[in-house]
């Protein structure tokens, strides 16, 4: 039987890709697509699809088994208010939340399972592993730097998987991202301290999302890079996690979660 899926902020670059992949999963099945009060989409059909862009939130959530969510925080906040209310387990691919945001998800993933994921691409999460194997190994000597690139749409910075990469190269280190990191080092008229990882931030044309570690030692740099060549790979991660989440217990969960249990 195939998993119904809600996709919220369902006219957005990410939501239509969300809705694609949909589509071509034999698994799943789009039960609702939500878009804003006054959109332009309101009311009109889904194409490939016999559901309607809506905005009745709750009604679309209460007829589905998981929603996929890539919108902006406040929207996130407010979608996870009303799946706790549904009981309907929600994958959230937004990035940028503040602390606020962040411990909406948890009270939520209390009641909910919530899959929170700044990056739902395979390649990404795979990378995530790689990063750690190689701050265990090698990360305390080296010079660490990550460099990510997006489009120029973009509004937060550095990106959300930029920063869990950071934090999964500490958590391998036994530190902390917020002790480590060094987001700009304009105007600092000193030579870069052991255990700094250090940040830079590319916003141009319609890049799709690229980013780079760097453990440079003595004699020898070692990168490991990941570049999205398009949107699918984020959508097709997702609807293939979110049809996992809908059969897991309420908890918070990472996309790491998803592919250990594979
Ligand atoms: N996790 C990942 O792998 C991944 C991959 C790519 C992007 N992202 C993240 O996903 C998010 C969306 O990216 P995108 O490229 O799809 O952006 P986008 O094209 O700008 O779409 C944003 C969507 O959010 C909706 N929205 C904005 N404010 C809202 C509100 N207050 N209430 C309800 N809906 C609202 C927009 O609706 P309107 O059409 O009405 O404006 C639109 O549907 C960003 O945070 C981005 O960083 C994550």
């Amino acid at each position: 039987m195939s998993v119904k899926i809600a996709v919220n902020a369902a006219s957005g670059r990410m939501g239509q890709q969300v809705l694609r992949q949909i589509s071509r999963n034999p698994k799943a099945e789009l039960s609702a697509a939500f878009c804003r009060p006054k959109h332009r989409l309101l009311g009109r059909p889904v194409a490939n699809f016999n559901v309607i862009y809506s905005a009745n939130r709750q009604l679309g959530l209460a007829d589905s088994d998981v929603v996929i969510d890539f919108s902006l925080p406040d929207a996130s906040k407010a979608l996870i208010a009303d799946a706790v209310a549904t009981q309907t387990p929600a994958l959230i691919g937004t990035t940028g939340f503040q602390e606020q945001h962040l411990e909406a998800m948890r009270q939520a993933s209390k009641k909910i399972p919530v899959l929170l994921a700044p990056n739902t691409s395979i390649g990404v999460n795979l990378t995530l592993t790689l990063l750690a194997q190689a701050a265990k190994a090698i990360g305390a000597k080296a010079d660490i730097e990550i460099i990510e690139a997006h489009h120029k749409h973009k509004v937060d910075a550095p990106s959300g998987t930029a920063l869990r990469m950071g934090s999964e190269i500490c958590k391998a280190l036994g530190t902390e991202l917020d002790k480590q990191a060094v987001y700009q080092r304009v105007g600092r008229a000193e030579p870069r301290q052991q255990g700094e990882i250090g940040f830079s931030v590319i916003r141009a044309g319609e890049i799709i999302g690229e980013h780079e570690v760097i453990f440079a030692l003595d004699n020898e740099v070692i990168s490991i890079k990941h570049k999205a060549q398009n949107r699918d790979c984020f959508a097709e991660g997702a609807v293939t996690a979110a049809i996992w989440l809908a059969s897991q217990k309420p908890g918070l969960y990472s996309m790491q979660d998803f592919i250990a249990a594979q």
